[in-house]
């Protein structure tokens, strides 16, 4: 390409501080050094984890910052030795990293890389560089995806290739939201034929878990929000009931054990909220039931419990990306998406051009988006 090894001159939203809002600035975008992939991003995603980039409740982000990580994009030039993709692939970058060399990536159970945000921080580059710079001052990465960048610099390991008639305007969607809450369901919680489930929080993630129980053939799916106006969607996608809190004078967990006799047989937690983590460990069966925590809490949140609950035999587990590895699984899911098995189309609800990013957070904040596509 013509602007192969070339500094990239483009858009790019940009937050200088904490609490601030974006600005869409003009930034330069360096080449990619060895082990690096440049991408064009066409699409991305407003996901809820970037909103607490915005409020500054995201653990360990810096600014100023270029955050998005639910894009796609098409590889516009590779750095040194890099072999998986290469220029003119259509690509999706993701979150969380496989190095497929740390202890974690070598255990197949695992999908959790050591060089992820969690261990390591993903606010520059593995070599402790950024490749953005605007007005002169060096940018941060955010979880080395910046899909709010027109042109963004990956590592390798952080992106995957993916099939060439994929519209990367639906597709973005499975590099955070639809990924992480259908793979809650079929990976994390592993939901058996039969059984009954209980979704909190009907955003994009929400929505995908109902996706996945209803896939692994859930007889009933719980659907909780306390904005009704999420409530149809929920229905259209396989929900069987859906409650909101406020409707009742006792904690949502009673409501559910009532409704159910002892519980459902698997609870998930798609908001973030510590009172609303504790309601979806109580709502599953006290002895077998299994609860997911997908929701991401502002920093330094702290939960406290009655350990009964976990005593009497509930399992509660935390999920990140659905638990898919990503770099094979992204492809895969991509494929199920033309060959359409998966319909994830209804979980986007608006496009919006780049420059109207405060606006879709916005949208988000109201409750009135599901998922909103910023188009460069
Ligand atoms: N009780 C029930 N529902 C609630 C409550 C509450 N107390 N508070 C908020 N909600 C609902 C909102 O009305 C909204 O429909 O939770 C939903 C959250 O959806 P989004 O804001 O669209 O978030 P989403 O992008 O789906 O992400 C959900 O998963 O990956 C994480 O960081 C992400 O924490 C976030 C969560
Ligand atoms: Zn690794
Ligand atoms: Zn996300």
């Amino acid at each position: 390409m013509a602007t192969s090894g070339k500094v990239i001159r483009c858009r790019a939203a940009v937050i200088w501080a904490a609490g601030k809002p974006f600005s869409l600035e003009e930034v330069e975008v360096a080449p990619p050094k060895a082990g690096e992939v440049r991408i064009k991003i066409v699409a991305t995603g407003i996901c809820h984890t970037d909103y607490h980039v915005l409020k500054g409740t995201f653990p360990g982000a810096k600014f100023p910052v270029i955050p998005g990580h639910e894009g796609a994009g098409i590889v516009e030039s590779v750095g040194e030795g890099v072999t998986s993709v290469k220029p003119g692939d259509k690509v999706i970058p993701f979150a969380v990293p496989h190095c497929g060399e740390c202890s974690f990536c070598l255990n197949p159970e695992s999908n959790y890389c050591l060089r992820g945000h969690f261990t390591q921080s993903q606010n520059l580059l593995p070599d402790k560089t950024s490749r953005f710079t605007c007005k002169g001052k060096q940018i941060h990465h955010f979880f080395w995806t910046s899909t709010f960048a027109e042109y963004t610099v990956v590592p390798e390991y952080a992106v995957a290739k993916i099939d060439a008639a994929a519209p990367l305007d639906k597709v973005f969607l499975f590099g955070c939201g639809f990924s992480t809450g259908y793979g809650a369901a079929i990976n994390t919680a592993k939901v058996k034929p039969g059984s009954t489930c209980a979704v909190f929080g009907l955003g994009g993630v929400g929505l995908s878990v109902i996706i996945g129980c209803k896939a692994a053939g859930a007889s009933r799916i719980f659907a909780i929000d306390i904005n009704k106006d999420k409530f149809v969607k929920a229905k259209e996608l396989g929900a069987t009931e859906c409650i909101s809190p406020q409707d009742f004078n006792k904690p949502i967990q009673e409501v559910i054990t009532e409704m159910t006799g002892y519980g459902v047989d698997y609870s998930f937690e798609a908001i973030g909220l510590p009172d609303t983590m504790i309601a979806a460990l109580a709502s599953c069966n006290m002895n077998t039931g299994v609860c997911v925590m997908i929701g991401q809490p502002p920093a330094d949140s702290v939960l406290s419990l009655d350990p009964m609950l976990l005593l009497t035999g509930r399992t509660w587990k935390g999920t990140l990306l659905g638990g898919w590895r990503m770099k094979d699984s992204i492809p895969k899911l991509v494929s199920s998406y033309l060959e359409k098995k998966i319909n994830s189309d209804l979980l986007i609800t608006h496009t919006l051009p780049i420059a109207e990013v405060n606006e879709g957070f916005e949208l988000l904040r109201a409750g009135k988006s599901i998922r909103s596509v910023l188009l460069f």
